[in-house]
């Protein structure tokens, strides 16, 4: 542990040795779904939102580090971070523990940060894999492009940087793919103990709260201003303590809804927290002084900025009593997902005594879920009629499996709605029975997968609702089938059968979950 202690001490060292200044990028944003936050230049407008009194700043750091020390919680990469000596093992395990942590709540990333640092507790070792392992496994975990990131930067760090992991915020920013002004900050304090704020969306909330920044928090304004708190802010003993308690208020105490100000270690330092109390206050002597008409009414001047009105950090909405503390942060109004439809078919084939297996098709090496492996698929373009649905079908199987395909054997499953975070994607779901194929070479690559085979497979949480809602429509027909058994197994005609899932239905289930039979108890887990 002294030997780690004197290692983050060394980081320290060299942190404040390396000041670095991080350039304002002119970069368009990346589209990609893991945004980072770029440097801007904009000027703050009052020291209202600021901590401009010296004084408050210890004692803001000593009452959230020691909240901090009483409440955390026991996380691997925590445990890495304190009690791993190699610097480089310590800097791989949070990189990969903050992308994991991109879009993802804790309680999910933990079993798969564990599984993942126990198959590649190394940047080399996970350089050795293949994209197609790394995708294995993250299956479930959502935002596919951040492990095929994590993998490409591995194999950067040991081809380009001889196998050393970049050593300073600035370095870990330029060098690694998907590691943005947050991730870098969040490694280089954590692993390096490297003197730099970490704003992520938790942090957001928190300080947006806590000096009552109400403009909208995506603003370049609003960004620059909360990097300015948070690099001042930051505990100069403790970085990578102060950051993660930050984070771990903000996703306990200081929540988007009923945030516990109650349970609050920098309540006094918060600004948000004040004017509720002074407002409450105000409305209280005005009710009482109606009751009493002869009280001194007169009430105390809310403490508020001073430049209100030409403050680009300030609330632009009136104030929402209802809303208390939770009148911060403002976000702009969200763009509406781009709304797709995707015709999609369950290919079955069963050769003489082995088991059904399913064909599956592997997406293009960019783009959405790159590389990953899917159920035979088309975008529909909007205007397609649904009497064309069985002829484009039978029209990708000739492609596929260079076989002509009578309509008729195309049967209607049902409708699938998964929500990535920019598309309200609707899956149409058919299915066939083949019973003779090709083998032949195709275009896309194709994979035909047993049940178990399928459960290790690289596949996305769709393709695990269309195989949920396949499975579920299949016991629905085998019920009716028993009682009035016809020549067809499922409905020609197109309507939602029961258990259809949409993200409102029931609890999607992992791939291991949605082939076990109703008496085999499958491990629960969060995909
Ligand atoms: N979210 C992002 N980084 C985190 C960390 N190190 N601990 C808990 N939550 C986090």
């Amino acid at each position: 542990m002294s030997r780690l202690r004197s290692a983050v001490q060394k980081g320290k060292r060299a942190a404040l040795e390396n000041t670095e200044v991080i350039k304002s990028s002119k970069k368009k944003k990346s589209k990609a779904a893991i945004k980072e936050e770029e440097p801007s230049e904009t000027e703050p407008s009052s020291s209202y939102h600021f901590f401009h009194d010296p004084t408050e700043i210890p004692l803001f750091r000593s009452h959230l580090l020691q909240w901090y020390d009483q409440n955390k919680r026991d996380l691997p990469w925590r445990t890495l971070a304190m009690t791993e000596p190699d610097v480089n093992i310590r800097t791989y395990g949070v990189w990969v523990s903050e992308i994991m942590l991109q879009q993802t709540q804790v309680a999910t990333v933990i079993d798969y940060y564990n599984r993942w640092m126990k198959r590649w507790p190394t940047v080399e070792k996970l350089a050795a894999a293949t994209l197609e392992e790394v995708n294995q496994m993250w299956a479930g975990l959502g935002y596919y492009s951040r492990g095929r990131r994590l993998h490409e930067g591995a194999q950067k760090v040991v081809s380009e940087l001889d196998g050393q992991m970049p050593k300073t915020t600035a370095a870990l920013l330029k060098q690694l793919p998907g590691v943005g002004r947050y991730t870098a900050g969040a490694i280089s304090s954590i692993a390096l103990g490297q003197v730099t704020g970490a704003v992520d969306g938790n942090v957001i909330r928190v300080l947006c709260r806590v000096r009552a920044i109400g403009a909208d928090s995506t603003s370049p304004a609003v960004t620059d201003a909360l990097w300015k708190i948070a690099d001042t802010l930051v505990d100069p003993e403790k970085p990578g303590d102060f950051n993660q308690a930050m984070m771990e208020l903000g996703a306990r105490v200081c929540t988007p809804k009923s945030p516990l100000c109650g349970q609050c270690p920098v309540q006094t330092h918060c600004h948000a927290f004040r004017k509720v109390s002074i407002k409450q206050e105000i409305d209280s002597k005005r009710l009482l002084s109606k009751l009493v008409s002869k009280l001194n009414t007169s009430v105390p001047d809310i403490e508020n900025c001073l430049a209100a009105g030409s403050c680009d950090l300030c609330l632009l909405e009136d104030w929402d009593p209802q809303l208390g503390v939770q009148n911060y942060p403002r976000k702009p109004v969200k763009k509406a997902p781009r709304v797709e439809q995707t015709l999609t078919c369950i290919v079955e084939r069963q050769r003489d005594g082995e088991e059904m297996e399913y064909l599956l098709t592997q997406r293009p090496s960019k783009g959405l879920l790159a590389g990953m492996w899917e159920l035979p698929s088309m975008l529909l373009e909007a205007d397609v009629s649904e009497n064309k649905y069985k002829g484009l079908i039978c029209d990708m199987m000739q492609k596929l499996l260079e076989k002509s395909l009578d309509a008729n054997s195309v049967q209607f499953v049902g409708e699938v709605v998964h929500i990535f975070s920019h598309i309200h994607q609707t899956y149409i779901v058919f299915s066939v029975r083949v019973f003779d194929w090709s083998e032949g070479e195709q275009e896309q690559k194709t994979c035909w997968l047993t049940k178990s085979a399928l459960k290790e497979a690289a596949v996305s949480t769709g393709v695990k609702k269309i195989m949920k809602l396949y499975e579920s429509s299949s016991k629905v027909d085998s019920k009716e089938e028993k009682r009035k058994p016809t020549p067809e197994k499922r409905s020609n005609k197109i309507k939602k059968p029961k258990g259809a899932v949409t993200n409102e239905g029931p609890k999607q289930l992992c791939i291991s979950q949605f082939f076990s039979t109703s008496n085999t108890t499958a491990k629960s887990q969060n995909c």
